[in-house]
């Protein structure tokens, strides 16, 4: 599928960029082999959505699950981060995109957690669009973080303003979720950001995950009937 003008641009798109180990595996290679591969494709995908007009894009890099892996596949993901946090963020600043991080990244190390935060600091100076990357990060963890934020404030009751300024970030409701890799499930993925989302699932691996395959995802977002409730 080509690009075209799609009548309706998701504002905001969440990607679960499942796959990696399964690439990797296909051409007999160690999981990592499919994460670098997947790193690989965060650039162009992002550029593909920017340019046709979305505004923030979360990415799901590494939930607080995935520490449960083998010691051996989160070093490789942790030093792959590191350059990978570079790039991206020199990118970012290049490119007038602001940089934003979900999840408690202080678990990933002194090193890592100090190059994300002097990116996130370095690309306040821009508004949009947004790149949120998700990292070590939970919705029922951002949400119990939230609510302890609202009692040491010293609310006594909840409504949804107040738990939305107590998220890691202020971002709009996600509009699209892309999960690629066949899954479909959310795996503790923006769940309060997810509550009006269009759920779109691919069998594509995400190292396969291509420009072609963002139009067909955004032109079956297009066709979407959203209602919100109403009729
Ligand atoms: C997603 O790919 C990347 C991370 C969770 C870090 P996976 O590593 O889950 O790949 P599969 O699902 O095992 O193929
Ligand atoms: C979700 O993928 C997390 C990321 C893509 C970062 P997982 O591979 O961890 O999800 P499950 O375990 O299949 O639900
Ligand atoms: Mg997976």
């Amino acid at each position: 599928m080509q690009k075209n003008n799609f009548a309706v641009i998701p504002r905001h798109v969440g990607i679960i960029m499942d796959g990696n180990g399964r690439w990797a595996s296909a051409r007999g290679h160690k999981r990592s082999f499919g994460h670098k591969h997947g790193v690989k494709n965060i650039l162009p995908v992002a550029k593909t959505l920017f340019e046709s007009g979305v505004e923030y894009l979360s990415l799901y890099a590494f939930s607080t699950e995935n520490f449960m892996r083998p010691k051996e596949e989160i070093e490789s993901l942790v030093e792959l981060l590191k350059n990978a946090i570079k790039t991206h963020g020199e990118k970012c600043l290049k490119k007038g995109v602001r940089l934003v991080v979900s999840g408690d990244t202080t678990a990933f190390g002194k090193d890592l957690h100090d190059i994300i935060c002097d990116y996130v600091e370095r690309t306040k100076i821009y508004a949009k669009p947004v790149v949120n990357i998700c990292l070590n990060y939970g919705a029922r963890q951002e949400l119990c973080r939230a609510f302890n934020l609202m009692l040491e404030k010293g609310a006594t009751c909840a409504n949804e303003e107040l738990v939305e300024e107590c998220l890691f970030n202020s971002l709009p409701p996600l509009d699209l979720i892309i999960r690629t890799g066949g899954e479909q499930r959310l795996s503790n993925f923006m769940l309060w950001q997810a509550s009006y989302a269009e759920l779109y699932f691919t069998d594509r691996l995400w190292p396969d995950f291509t420009k072609e395959d963002c139009y067909e995802a955004l032109s079956w977002f297009s066709s979407r009937k959203r209602r919100f409730g109403k009729v």
